[in-house]
């Protein structure tokens, strides 16, 4: 197998968007950043070098990290920030996984202009397991905040309130068309007529899940998550942040330009943006005169549409590409997530707006855990991570204001290696019921169930799907409903579980797990670098 090798510099660049310039942080002086490639059970190596203000780190979305969590990348779980002028090298090897995933930076807002795509081809000489595409397109979907978003963070922090929502949405980096502003089309994805292509569709934005969609065209779906499904036609692609999506396009209009366009999915009144990127795919013969097809996206609260994208979902399970379901469970966890309420001594009422699980608020530590349960280091976190609600009450009624209180805490759930662990992961109503795209670190998971209301332990389990339920990094939880996820604990290490709207994960909204070394050779997780950041 081959070493890829790549340099990230961190540096400070100036963009323009609409109709102004600021610095934003990049790698290499991109937005989107870098692609990096990589093939199936190839190693892979970054050095990442920091030039910028800002302490960074970089996580590889979706990458399992096999025993070497060292090099996952969020801050303070699996390893301190790299300081402005230093360097760490991120190793590790894609062992079997192929598809398409994403890089982030891993701490405060930063994700919002550090990111960019991982593509792992298969293996030389493993086909698709669907038609071969004549070409592959790499579509990376974002934000464009007008001013700084440490501050648009440290505001939703202090005032715990909503909403400063980004300005303009992008596509490979451009809004498109901004009335009073730009002219500009922003990206073009030039196709020609019969010809099939294979984009690989990314969702970096920090806080919006969205609706995808290019007029007169059908996609067919083949991946999620760097996970083959059971291929299916849809006209929309709903993605929510960290989640990617391969779909097949085939341009099958003679001629003309078409509307590519992205919109945001708001399940709640708390953050209002109807904001829609556009770019535009023309057909080689499409004449300079011709005007753009419109298209029209699913309304902004269009439950009906996530859900049956959702619902739409199957792995593949084939013989080469077999699910692995874990059948019998050592670990049955109900976690309850969504907003809440806390006590706080310097805030305008004595309390404010944060986010937890179980009524548990994760504060982050000031060294990472993963280095603290490596050495043994007693007083960095706790190991009492409640693994169902303490007090069970209605969690999707509308009487939401019952049990918002949190506890602050950072507390790890313990795992021994090679345990089968389902999470329920079930939104509350607190505020207003809301989605959730929930991440796992280390992992893919299986998601074997969805409903909407209260799980019921009793009957919701008879209805799982065992056979071929999708296998992902990042669910959606539905709106005032629950998901069920499956996975074997076969990582040593810590791993983070959160939801990936940023705000929510700011505010609280995560844990995670520490899984034990088994007793094998090979089930230890490797030695720290030399090179791991100081905390
Ligand atoms: Cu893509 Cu913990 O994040």
């Amino acid at each position: 197998s081959k070493v890829w090798r790549y340099k990230f510099n961190v540096v400070m660049k100036n963009f323009t968007r609409l109709c102004a310039s600021k610095p934003i942080v990049t790698i290499d002086g991109k937005f989107p950043g870098p692609t990096l490639y990589a093939r199936e059970d190839d190693r892979v190596i970054v050095q990442l070098v920091n030039n910028v203000p800002y302490n960074i780190t970089i996580h590889w979305h979706g990458i399992r990290q096999i025993r070497t969590g060292w090099f996952d990348g969020p801050a303070y779980i699996t390893q301190c920030p790299i300081q402005t002028g230093e360097s760490y090298t991120y190793k590790f090897n894609v062992t079997g996984q192929r598809g398409t995933l994403l890089w982030h930076a891993h701490i405060t807002w930063l994700r919002a202009t550090v990111h960019g795509a991982i593509v792992i081809l298969p293996k030389h000489g493993v086909p698709y397991p669907f038609p071969k595409p004549d070409h592959e397109r790499i579509i990376v979907l974002g934000e464009w905040w007008k001013s700084d978003v440490d501050d648009v963070m440290n505001q939703w922090m202090q005032t715990g309130m909503p909403p400063n929502v980004s300005d303009a949405h992008t596509i490979n980096g451009y809004p498109g068309r901004v009335p009073n502003c730009s002219t500009s089309k922003g990206y073009t994805l030039h196709v020609e007529a019969g010809k099939t292509y294979l984009l690989r569709i990314i969702n970096a934005a920090l806080n919006e899940d969205l609706f995808f969609k290019i007029a007169k065209h059908q996609f067919t779906v083949v991946e999620v998550d760097a996970s083959y499904v059971k291929p299916f036609k849809t006209d929309t692609v709903y993605i929510a942040p960290g989640q990617t999506t391969n779909v097949l396009l085939t341009a099958d209009q003679r001629s003309g330009k078409y509307l590519m366009a992205i919109s945001p999915f708001m399940d709640t009144i708390v953050a209002i943006d109807n904001q829609t990127a556009t770019s535009t795919v023309s057909y080689k013969t499409a004449e300079p005169y011709m005007q753009t097809t419109l298209t029209t996206l699913p309304a902004t609260n269009s439950t009906a549409t996530t859900n049956s994208f959702a619902e739409s979902l199957r792995s593949l399970n084939s013989a080469k590409y077999p699910a692995l379901v874990p059948l019998e469970i050592d670990h049955s966890l109900l976690f309850v997530a969504g907003v809440g309420v806390n006590n706080c001594s310097t805030c305008v009422n004595g309390s404010r707006v944060v986010a937890g699980i179980n009524n548990v608020t994760f504060v982050m530590p000031s060294t990472a855990l993963l280095q603290a349960h490596y050495y043994n280091t007693n007083g960095v976190f706790t190991a009492d991570f409640p693994g169902n609600p303490v007090t069970p009450y209605n969690y999707t009624s509308n009487n939401p204001l019952t049990n918002i209180q949190t506890t602050n805490g950072t507390k790890v759930y313990p795992l021994a290696y090679n345990s089968t662990v389902q999470v329920v992961m079930q939104g509350n109503a607190v505020i207003a019921p809301e989605s959730h795209p929930i991440h796992l670190h280390g992992f893919n998971f299986f998601v074997v169930g969805k409903g909407i209301g209260d799980y019921d332990p009793v009957n919701d389990p008879k209805k799982f799907n065992l056979v071929d339920p999708v296998e992902r990094n990042t669910l959606n939880v539905p709106t005032a409903g629950w998901t069920a996820l499956r996975f074997r604990a076969d990582n040593p290490g810590v791993w983070f579980l959160h939801c990936h709207l940023e705000v929510h994960t700011t505010w609280g909204l995560k844990m995670a797990f520490v899984v034990e070394n088994g007793e094998g050779p090979n089930e230890s997780i490797i030695p720290p670098p030399k090179d791991l950041p100081a905390c």
